[in-house]
């Protein structure tokens, strides 16, 4: 979601550039390829894209070892997440979540009409999964499943998820929202296609914003049963994958050991920086993204504004904490020395 604007903030503050570790974007540019293939694919920009992104959709079913009839793609995951509310809610269902968790959450339930049910974290920033199954009630349509959840970081253990899933009737979809997955490194944390996308009320979320680099180029893909997935193309706004985004993904998706590669240096930092963060906030969650989140409380705004006035942009939730993304060694050394001299 959009922040301060690091240039803006950089002219305010008279320094060459700002620190931008608000949006969990990988700091490492685009993969190798992706210029090249967005510069091709620009040049037919009088076009109009292939509207079944037949090509991508084959190619997320080959990575995936799966039909391609079971994958639909859209303008980020996060219009995929609304697709599926609009076809799964009438005004005055329920669309059931944890929160904190991802701040479109509730834009996605309010623009469909639906009511957002919101099952408090627990203490230690995690899904409350037993008091999420409590809270299903007749009118609850769609469940929102974040993990790692953003923005505290935290994953939810296979035994965890496979209880919470079985104890969901099966007229209700339960969404897995893995944008993250490709930075979780607890063995424990299944991967929720692999583990149940045989279910068939059970969608999973992917995007290609994070770990594949390319959230300018708004592109996020859904699995589910062939039925779902074939709904959710039907309600898509036509062309809304374009063509550059198409091409950008294609060569993206050759690149994995590239992804793999850079995911290892996020994941290397995240645990340097949340040893380094836990000498000032101890008790900062474990997290399987590339951010980690600092339970603030009250001085969420005040910390900051504090690394704001550094040059290094944060996202504070106001009242709740802040989360920060992992960004490179130096981006990441300037951010717990601001934090150092605002605690
Ligand atoms: C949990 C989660 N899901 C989905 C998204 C949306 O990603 P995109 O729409 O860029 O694919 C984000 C982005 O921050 C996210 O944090």
């Amino acid at each position: 979601m959009p922040g301060r604007n690091p240039a803006d903030l950089a002219r305010e503050l008279g320094l060459p550039q700002a620190i931008k570790l608000a949006s969990n974007e990988v700091p490492y540019g685009p993969l190798p390829g992706v210029v090249e293939a967005v510069a091709e694919a620009a040049a037919s920009s009088h076009r109009y894209p292939d509207m079944g992104v037949v090509e991508l959709r084959e190619a997320f079913a080959d990575k995936l070892g799966i039909d391609a009839d079971r994958i639909a793609t859209g303008c980020g995951s996060v219009a995929l997440a609304e697709h599926l509310a609009r076809v799964t809610c009438l005004p005055g269902d329920e669309i059931l979540y944890s929160w904190r968790s991802f701040e479109a959450y509730p834009i996605i339930a309010a623009t469909t009409g639906a009511t957002s049910v919101r099952v408090p974290n627990t203490a230690g920033h995690e899904h409350d999964l037993r008091a999420m199954s409590a809270a299903i009630t007749d009118r609850t349509r769609m469940i929102l499943v974040c993990s790692p959840n953003n923005p505290t970081g935290t994953a939810i253990s296979g035994t965890e998820l496979s209880r919470f899933i079985d104890s969901v009737p099966d007229d209700v979809l339960i969404v897995l929202d893995e944008a993250y997955r490709e930075f979780v490194t607890d063995p424990a944390v299944p991967d929720g296609l692999a583990a149940h996308g045989h279910r068939p009320n059970v969608v999973v979320l992917r995007t290609l914003s994070k770990a594949w680099g390319l959230a300018g180029l708004r592109i996020g893909y859904l699995v589910g049963q062939p039925a779902v997935a074939a709904t959710v193309r039907k309600v898509v706004t036509p062309f809304s994958t374009s063509a550059v985004a198409q091409a950008a993904a294609l060569a993206a998706l050759k690149q994995a050991d590239e992804v793999a590669r850079r995911c290892a240096l996020v994941i290397a930092e995240r645990e340097r920086v949340t040893t380094a963060i836990r000498e000032l906030v101890p008790d900062v969650p474990t997290s399987q993204a590339n951010f980690v989140w600092l339970p603030l409380g009250a001085g969420a705004a005040e910390f900051g504004a504090a690394c704001e006035k550094r040059g290094v942009i944060v996202r504070p939730f106001q009242g709740d904490g802040v989360r920060v993304t992992i960004g490179t060694p130096e981006e990441n050394d300037a951010f717990l020395a601001a934090a150092a001299t605002a605690l």
